[in-house]
């Protein structure tokens, strides 16, 4: 008996010295050591035994159990200590490597980059930026802004008029232009203001230059001593960061209804030298003029202030400029885009260029 017991002892700790998985040392604490397993088989019948043999197989059973229970407890620890340490290096992430998937899922649209562009430059200047609604009444479109009962904007040939919208000045149009908030927010908000109103806006236009729905930055800035230099300088910063640090403005005459004086501004053109590539030919950007016009602009008109004197705005004591700009415009002229209607058309190969 004592002789089969250091039998299976031996066996079971060379079995146990090669168990390679914490599986396969499992299976061998089955067989020595299970329900079924010899030695405790073995223990159990010690019981049996004549008294005299009890004593020593008994302890010799029990030590062989107790040193295979201490070798399989000790293999155990050290393979869940490796397994441990291989699942962690398995799960190990390298915060440093690129994400996946590496591409993009995608980009602004020029146009949504663009308006970004702008209102970044305005909120550097402390600009603020607020929407307004795309449906507008006559009043807000083109009475309050003093359009004059004949101007051709009004026709309905040339706005997308609402049926059943109102009468009058209530009737409701798709607003022409981004201007109608000039008035909103001063009727909303005291001087001083500094905003911008970047939106959609729509005519009854379509060609390579005009579309019927197109984006406009509207720009109201009203203070106490506001002047014609301030508009300047305030565009100047916007052209600059727009189309580079060199450029220069120059302010053409205009007529606009809401505000006077106005002026078209124009932007040096940022391709040639006063209208001559290298070479010595005609820039085709700006025709050879040296000059890119990108908006329209003016010192609020004090018929506009009229239309909100209740609201704090005197012309006696307050001026302020106002600035309209074509975001199409702004893009097509920065990026070359050749035809307006690219920005519409979703076509990837356009697009995927501006990412
Ligand atoms: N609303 C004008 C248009 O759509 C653009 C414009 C011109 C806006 C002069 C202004 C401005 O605020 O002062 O043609």
């Amino acid at each position: 008996m004592i002789e089969r017991v250091a039998e299976i002892q031996k066996q079971a700790e060379a079995e146990i010295s090669t168990a390679a998985t914490s599986v396969a040392l499992e299976q061998l604490r089955v067989k020595y050591l299970g329900r079924k397993a010899e030695l405790p088989q073995l223990l159990r019948d010690v019981a049996e035994l004549p008294a005299e043999q009890r004593g020593a197989v008994g302890r010799s059973a029990n030590e062989a159990r107790q040193t295979l229970e201490a070798l399989i407890e000790a293999a155990a620890a050290r393979f869940e200590a490796e397994e441990l340490t291989a699942a962690l290096a398995d799960d190990n992430v390298d915060v440093t490597l690129p994400g996946s998937p590496v591409e993009a899922h995608g980009h602004h649209h020029l146009l949504s980059a663009t308006r970004r562009e702008i209102e970044d430059v305005f909120c550097g200047l402390g600009y603020s930026v607020v929407e307004g609604p795309e449906v507008e009444t006559v009043h807000y479109n083109f009475d309050a802004l003093n359009h004059g009962p004949a101007h051709p904007a009004r026709a309905r040939s040339d706005s997308f008029y609402i049926e059943g919208g109102g009468d009058g000045s209530e009737q409701t149009l798709l607003r022409t232009h981004t201007s109608p908030m000039q008035i909103r927010i001063m009727e909303q908000t005291p001087p001083p203001i500094a905003l911008i109103v970047p939106g959609r806006v729509f005519r009854r236009d379509s060609d390579a230059t005009h579309t019927p729905q197109f984006h406009q930055i509207e720009g109201l800035l009203v203070d106490e001593g506001v002047t014609l230099a301030d508009l300047k300088g305030t565009l100047l910063a916007f052209a600059r960061a727009i189309f580079g640090a060199d450029r220069e403005l120059r302010l053409r005459p205009h007529f606009f209804p809401f505000t006077e004086p106005s002026v078209e501004v124009d932007v040096s053109c940022f391709v040639c030298e006063q209208g001559t590539v290298a070479g010595g030919n005609r820039c085709s950007l700006c025709k050879g003029t040296g000059w890119l016009e990108v908006l329209g602009s003016g010192m609020v008109d004090p018929s506009v202030f009229a239309a909100v004197s209740e609201h704090g705005y005197d012309p006696e004591s307050h001026q302020g400029f106002a600035f309209g700009l074509g975001i199409e415009r702004i893009a097509m002229l920065k990026h070359g885009v050749p035809d307006l209607r690219f920005f519409y058309e979703n076509d990837l190969r356009f697009l995927r260029q501006f990412g």
